[in-house]
């Protein structure tokens, strides 16, 4: 998709593309699409290299580490090259692990592009919350147990625990929490659970590097799992999902779905 400025310069196209939690047969046709026809695609690790055998021969690709603890190009950086490759008429392709809506900083590239004018769409994909539950063979509501489905990032600007969270919310038992960006701060967030109490026998989940072959699943209780993260950091990235929902998820007997 391209359009015209003013002066008669053609001007290209950004799309945020969701690329699911990794597996590729996890994309979506428009997100294969959007891959094929790009010009220029910006990745990051999260989003796995399967992903870019879908680029064409001649498109540039350019590596933009995004790691927890490994320096990251800034965002204004990103967002003026992806700009600037756009004035050139170029189909700008920004790969986004899960989905582009979800704690992906699309407001801002959103933001950027609209005032520079040029063209950008959100391409969904699978967020890693909902692609856990699947990995694990289980449903993140429940009837009557679990009522409410809530997504929380564990991380604020700084790296710590987010000062102004709705304890209140997030100590709901009728509700499954996801939290993003945890692994480094659930274990202050669990105390404050408990403190505001929710039961410390709550089961939770961890699951680290989803859609790769490293997938690793720890399940427990809260205060069970706080102290395993606490005690040792997994290396890769973790979505934590807590709540009456996942009790007997992942443990003996209920075995996690085989990755394809
Ligand atoms: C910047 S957020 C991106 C969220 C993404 N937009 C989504 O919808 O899943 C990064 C966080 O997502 C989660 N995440 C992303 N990829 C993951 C993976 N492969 N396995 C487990 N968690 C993952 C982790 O909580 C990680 O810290």
């Amino acid at each position: 998709m391209t359009s015209n400025e003013p002066n008669g310069a053609a001007i290209g196209s950004i799309a945020l593309v969701g690329a699911g939690p990794g597996d590729v047969d996890l994309l979506t046709l428009r997100a294969v699409e959007r891959l094929r026809a790009a010009d220029v695609i910006l990745y990051d690790d999260l989003a796995g290299d399967a992903l870019l055998s879908f680029a064409r021969d001649d498109a540039e690709l350019i590596a933009v580490g995004k790691r927890a603890g490994h320096p990251s190009p800034k965002q204004d950086e990103l967002n003026r090259l992806m700009i600037s490759y756009a004035k050139l008429g170029k189909r700008v392709v920004r790969i986004k692990a899960g989905d582009p809506a979800i704690f992906a900083r699309a407001d801002e590239e959103i933001g950027a592009a609209r005032a520079a004018g040029v063209p950008i769409e959100i391409v969904p994909g699978i967020t890693t919350a909902t692609a856990a539950a699947a990995f694990l063979g289980t449903s993140l509501t429940k009837r009557v147990v679990a009522r409410r489905l809530q997504m929380v990032t564990g991380h604020d600007i700084e790296g710590t625990l987010p000062s102004d969270l709705d304890l209140a919310a997030l100590a709901d038992a009728g509700a499954t929490t996801c939290v993003f960006m945890g692994k480094a701060t659930f274990p202050a967030l669990a105390e404050k659970l408990i403190a505001q109490g929710l039961s410390r026998d709550t089961p939770t989940v961890v699951v680290e590097s989803l859609g790769t072959p490293a997938t690793q699943v720890i399940a427990g209780t809260l205060s069970g799992i706080a102290a395993q993260l606490a005690a040792e950091k997994p290396q890769g990235p973790c979505m934590i999902l807590y709540g009456a929902a996942l009790a007997g998820v992942g443990r003996d007997g209920a075995e996690p779905q085989t990755q394809r």
